[in-house]
């Protein structure tokens, strides 16, 4: 019984560590992903979280405001706000930005996992831009005017489960394991 009981547990192990990533998008008016960018392991869900009328489109890292072929494309709903929910599937960056026209120049693009050298998110939203190493291609940014702040700032996380939390998260995993191996020996 003791036996089932810890075998159970075990197997509970690999879905407690699966972390829930909220993203807002465009809140308060501001051309901006946040956090505009995150990490996040395998198994992770980015939930996007519309305030108003946005895209989370998967691009890539040369060409971060064009769709990548195959990518998702989370578009808001006519109401706000609405959410898209994306599944993080391996460790490679993803690239994200808001396919409306204008937005992504200003700024609005989010990566997750993007290495901290070489091919960061600072380059990326440069590239972005039109003003990093490479060569932006977008279609349809013409006649396109922001509508909020310059997108140039990134306002903090406001509601983001921090590393903390995590770590709170996989502390509890362990203590579920740990109960796991005492139950096989009372
Ligand atoms: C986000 O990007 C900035 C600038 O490239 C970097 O300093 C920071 O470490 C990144 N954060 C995460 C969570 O990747
Ligand atoms: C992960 O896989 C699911 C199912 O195939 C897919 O819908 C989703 O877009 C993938 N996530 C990424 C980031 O590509
Ligand atoms: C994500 O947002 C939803 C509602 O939008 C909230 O219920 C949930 O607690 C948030 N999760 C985290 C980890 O912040």
């Amino acid at each position: 019984m003791h036996l089932i009981v810890a075998l159970l547990s075990l197997l509970a192990l690999p879905f407690a560590a699966a972390w829930t990533r909220n993203v807002t998008v465009g809140a308060n008016g501001q051309l901006v992903f946040n956090p505009p960018n995150i990490t996040a392991e395998v198994g992770d869900t980015i939930v996007f979280i519309f305030e108003s009328e946005h895209t989370a489109t998967q691009s890539t890292y040369q060409t971060p405001c064009s769709p990548s072929s195959g990518g998702f494309n989370g578009v808001s709903a006519s109401t706000s706000p609405s959410t898209f929910s994306v599944k993080v599937n391996n460790t490679n960056p993803i690239w994200v930005y808001c396919a409306i026209p204008g937005h992504c120049k200003a700024g609005m693009v989010f990566a997750v996992n993007a290495p901290t050298t070489g091919d960061t998110y600072e380059s990326f939203k440069q590239i972005a831009a039109g003003t990093g190493p490479g060569v932006e291609i977008n279609p349809s940014s013409a006649g396109a005017s922001p509508t909020g702040s310059s997108g140039g700032s990134n306002a903090g996380p406001d509601s983001v489960p921090s590393s903390a939390n995590r770590v709170v998260s996989r502390a509890s995993v362990l203590v579920t394991a740990f109960s796991a191996l005492i139950a096989l020996f009372v």
